[in-house]
């Protein structure tokens, strides 16, 4: 099967390597924020219980070039869909449309739908039912620019990057899917002592937790998956019960300036059954005492501090990590221009509307 995966914008690369360990497949990058590689069932499963750093996978059932709604049909009807749909089963075509064309992406859905229909028809003599509110089988269609793509969603309607340990959000918290692209960038495992001197409400120190202990992200979660009849029944169960948590041999930590981000961060980590493993305290990063492997952090970016308080706070976090121990540094901000370290690797992220650097910082090269 041709499987594809969506992960943050900016982060294909890591997400790619992820994806490479846990399949051995040969990763490409499709576009942004999407990758593709072959894979089979027991892959698809097992990206669900063991990724970290994707938001979405699916099946690749057929794609190519595409002028009208038409065109759609056909290449829809020249898959064999009754392989992996049964005509009982309810499903719902979600249409989506980037670039300029003289059809809506609710036309491509319906014409989708039809093939559908009609190819189901054809095989099994049924008509199988449509229920866009409550579907078993998700087809999402696509077209972007002049090319078509239908895919089978093999996570459901909610994103993985949904993790049901955020029980308290920040004001400007980072997805959890990014966070832990931040724990690999770092080389998190669970020999690293890691430390977050920003942390909000947690996300980057319960990712490296979960991470380091190779624990599982959402232990009860279902998945569209294992609604797909090419699936075989109790293959997330038994993968899941195969994943082996792991001791942690390093501390990981979260400062906040802010109490109240503090509680949240426990409380979260709390749910995501890492309170063990994890501390949190109320500290200011710009005089606090570091002593760590990898520093990870999410820096404020001005859109709500004050811009001028915003220059001394970099400058004063920066003298303070110089005179600090710490080996590697991974920064996700959108001020690279007040950052005085050299990076020995950058990536050009999206995070919501705004364009944030990621930079990671070897300590020997900058001493050097
Ligand atoms: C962009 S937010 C981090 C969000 C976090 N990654 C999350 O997912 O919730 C930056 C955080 O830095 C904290 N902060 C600002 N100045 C600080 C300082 N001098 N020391 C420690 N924390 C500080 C803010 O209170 C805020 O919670």
């Amino acid at each position: 099967m041709r499987l594809l995966a969506t992960t943050n914008r900016g982060f294909e690369s890591v997400s790619a390597g992820e994806v490479r360990e846990l399949t051995g497949a040969a990763v490409t990058v499709e576009r942004p924020g999407l990758i593709g590689f072959d894979g089979d069932e027991a892959d698809l499963t097992r990206l669900h219980c063991r990724a970290r750093t994707l938001n979405r996978v699916l099946v690749e059932l057929t794609g190519g070039a595409i002028e009208t709604p038409a065109d759609a049909y056909d290449q829809v009807r020249a898959v064999p869909l009754a392989e992996y749909v049964d005509p009982d089963q309810p499903i719902a075509v979600r249409g989506k449309r980037i670039g300029e064309h003289d059809f809506t992406s609710m036309d491509v859905a319906e014409r989708v739908g039809q093939a559908i229909v009609d190819d189901l028809r054809a095989a099994t003599g049924e008509r199988i039912p449509v229920d866009l509110d409550d579907p078993e089988v998700v087809f999402r269609a696509t077209v972007r620019e002049d090319r078509f793509r239908l895919a089978i969603d093999a996570t459901g309607e909610t994103s993985l990057h949904r993790r049901p340990y955020r029980v308290r959000d920040h004001d400007a918290p980072v997805r959890p899917t990014m966070a832990a692209a931040l724990c690999r960038l770092a080389g998190v495992d669970a020999d690293t002592a890691v430390l977050d001197p920003m942390c909000g409400c947690g996300t980057i120190p319960i990712e490296a937790a979960l991470l380091a202990g190779n624990r599982p992200l959402a232990p009860g979660r279902e998945f569209a998956l294992t609604d797909l009849r090419f699936l075989d029944d109790g293959a997330l169960e038994r993968e899941r019960a195969a994943v082996e948590p792991r001791e942690l041999a390093a501390p990981i930590r979260g400062l906040d300036i802010e109490d109240r981000w503090v509680t949240a961060a426990r409380e979260n980590a709390r749910e995501a059954g890492v309170a063990d493993a994890v501390a949190f305290e109320a500290a200011d990063a710009t005089t606090a005492a570091v002593d760590t492997e990898a520093v990870i952090v999410d820096m404020p970016f001005g859109v709500r501090t004050e811009q001028e308080g915003l220059g001394t706070l970099y400058t004063e976090f920066f003298a303070n990590l110089r005179d600090a121990e710490w080996d590697r540094l991974v920064l996700f901000t959108a001020r690279e221009d007040l950052v005085p370290f050299e990076p020995t690797r950058r990536l050009d992220v999206r995070h919501g509307r705004l364009e944030v650097a990621v930079l990671v910082v070897d300590r020997d090269e900058i001493d050097g």
